[in-house]
């Protein structure tokens, strides 16, 4: 209705040049995306409380080595050495064009964030994790559920992290989230 009445004093004042302006309706040519929707898919998940599974074996000298690859390395293309027995160094990932290719794996590169024996040009946003056995797990300060919630969802104990979620965010599974706790918590060569 309120476009008829628009067209109507459209057309008084301009009335040579109403029909091209009134002619169609072009309100339904196209698709009007519902914006709420969309918008709720790309939202950020809340942040999750997890329970370290019984299944992660911080002893595991192979989830150790996980972890330590994931913690070190940009992803698969960049990784320079070998991956570690089980975990593989490209994905095969369904394009748009619905085609099946092969990608580098994400990895984590904690490193960009922390200091930990080894790291070549670590950042310093997050705390140095250097030593942190004897310094945070052996004088009990922190344990390894408190390890594995905080790479899990770094959110619960720090709303205000600048550190990445890990799990809630399906960036990475709750095996690599255990290889992960294994390497911080694990006792490393100096160098
Ligand atoms: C973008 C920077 C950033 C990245 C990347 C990052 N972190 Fe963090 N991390 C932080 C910051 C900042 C903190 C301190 C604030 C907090 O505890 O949430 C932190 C805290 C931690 C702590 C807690 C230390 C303690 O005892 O208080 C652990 C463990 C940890 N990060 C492990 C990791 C691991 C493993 C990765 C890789 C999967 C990683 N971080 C990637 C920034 C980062």
């Amino acid at each position: 209705m309120r476009t008829k009445i628009k067209c109507l004093a459209l057309t008084t004042l301009f009335l040579s040049t109403s029909a091209s302006l009134c002619a169609a309706d072009l309100t339904k040519a196209y698709d009007m995306p519902n914006a709420t929707e969309m918008i709720k898919k790309d939202l950020f998940p809340a942040a999750t409380k997890y329970t370290m599974p019984k299944s992660c074996n911080l002893n595991d000298a192979k989830a150790i080595a996980r972890g330590k690859y994931m913690f070190h390395n940009l992803n698969g293309k960049k990784a320079k050495k070998p991956a570690p027995e089980g975990l593989v160094k490209f994905v095969e990932k369904k394009g748009k064009d619905g085609k099946v290719k092969k990608k580098p794996k994400q990895f984590g590169n904690c490193v960009a964030c922390h200091n930990i024996e080894g790291a070549k040009g670590a950042g310093n946003i997050g705390p140095s994790l250097i030593d942190y056995k004897a310094l945070f797990i052996d004088t009990k300060a922190r344990d390894a559920q408190f390890v594995y919630q905080k790479i899990a969802d770094p959110r619960v104990d720090n709303a205000n992290t600048h550190m990445t979620v890990n799990l809630t965010t399906k960036l990475f599974n709750e095996q690599e989230i255990c290889d992960y706790t294994a390497y911080v918590v694990s006792v490393k060569n100096k160098k």
